[in-house]
């Protein structure tokens, strides 16, 4: 039976949570999709850098080069976040000819075009669900079950930070400074956190679903982002008295159509009634609503931060570039197409 060596970059929380998933699942991956999978290099910034599973010393490396760059490594995972030197790993090995799997949000959003050029140049492709929603298969949902359909509305909750914050404000009545440093220590929040509670993580996320379900690439400039920063106890007090919960939404609407067709984009804390089903997703649960012409409403909704939940996402795109790879078929399924609509983005003052 064929085997896949697989080279992870980044061995820190979500790195060594894909590593050990792994571990735990070959065996059941191995005997569904008839191929073995082995995480053969893993480049590391530290040997001893804390990390929540361990990784055997003799895998890792500091050079990230001498994975992506090893023959005998057939797919790159990039899991060190950031987008400096994680677009040189990217594109060092699409131009090899390598898929590629990401679970950088940051990266797609800001370089999403040239990556995936440079992927359907080298005939590979570039993997990317773990970016959006943690383990809700969100992307592969709108590429792939939901292909046959406009999509008029999606939105939902994004950012797994900002959810458990607002929802122990709620419960605890605690502080947003106080509850932060716990999202940290669970590896819910990003290295730089403040990408986390100023928005941006969020507008990654929902950019990244805008452009895929329009099919043009978005400028991020154009889209509303507005954080959870000065969001108090009193905000949280006052919104419940009303029947409210604040939660942080990523809004994707489209109106018009044809040539006229507007697609609107924004990312902000808004008061949900109480007995809507987004009121009542809580903790590091995200939940996405998708409207499509054909199939109406449908929600989804899973962990959408930490190492497990994202592990489970990378797992998914490991199996999709392994079969690729077994079938000699790298664009099974193209990451991303834009096919040509050029429809406006809308400014957020206006109402659709
Ligand atoms: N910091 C991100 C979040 C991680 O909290 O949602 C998952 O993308």
């Amino acid at each position: 039976m064929e085997q896949i060596n697989i080279g992870m970059i980044g061995g820190g929380t979500v790195g060594s949570g894909v590593f050990r998933a792994l571990e735990k699942n070959s065996a059941l991956m191995t005997a569904r999709l008839g191929v073995k999978l082995k995480v053969a290099k893993v480049a590391v910034k530290a040997f001893d850098e804390p990390r929540p599973y361990k990784i055997p010393v003799a895998t890792m490396t500091t050079d990230w080069t001498t994975v992506v760059n090893d023959p005998k490594i057939q797919v790159v995972i990039e899991l060190m976040g950031g987008t400096g030197l994680a677009k040189t790993v990217v594109l060092a090995a699409l131009k090899l000819g390598k898929p590629v799997i990401t679970a950088n949000k940051a990266l797609i959003s800001k370089c999403g075009p040239e990556l995936f050029a440079a992927a359907a140049k080298n005939n590979t492709n570039l993997y990317y669900e773990a970016s959006v929603a943690g383990g809700i298969p969100i992307i592969k949902t709108i590429r792939e079950a939901l292909v046959g359909n406009r999509f008029t509305q999606i939105y939902g909750i994004v950012n797994g930070t900002c959810n458990y914050i607002l929802t122990r404000m709620k419960n605890e009545r605690a502080e947003f400074a106080e509850i932060l440093g716990d999202a940290q220590k669970l590896g819910y929040a990003e290295a730089e956190p403040s990408l986390d509670v100023d928005g941006y993580d969020a507008m990654h996320k929902t950019h990244i679903l805008a452009s895929l379900a329009h099919g043009f690439w978005v400028d991020e400039k154009k889209i509303l982002v507005e954080g959870i920063r000065s969001i108090s106890q009193t905000d949280i007090q006052f919104a419940e008295k009303l029947g409210y919960t604040i939660k942080q939404l990523g809004i994707v609407k489209a109106a018009g159509a044809g040539k006229s067709e507007k697609v609107q984009i924004s990312v902000y804390p808004a008061l949900i009634p109480q007995q809507h089903v987004l009121a009542n997703v809580n903790d590091v649960f995200n939940a996405v609503f998708v409207r499509g012409d054909i199939v109406g409403d449908t929600l989804y909704y899973g962990r959408g931060a930490g190492k497990d939940a994202t592990a489970s996402a990378v797992l998914g795109d490991i199996a999709d570039a392994a079969t690729d790879l077994v079938n000699g078929t790298p664009r099974r399924v193209p990451a991303f197409v834009d096919y040509g609509r050029r429809a406006s983005v809308m400014p957020a003052s206006e109402s659709v």
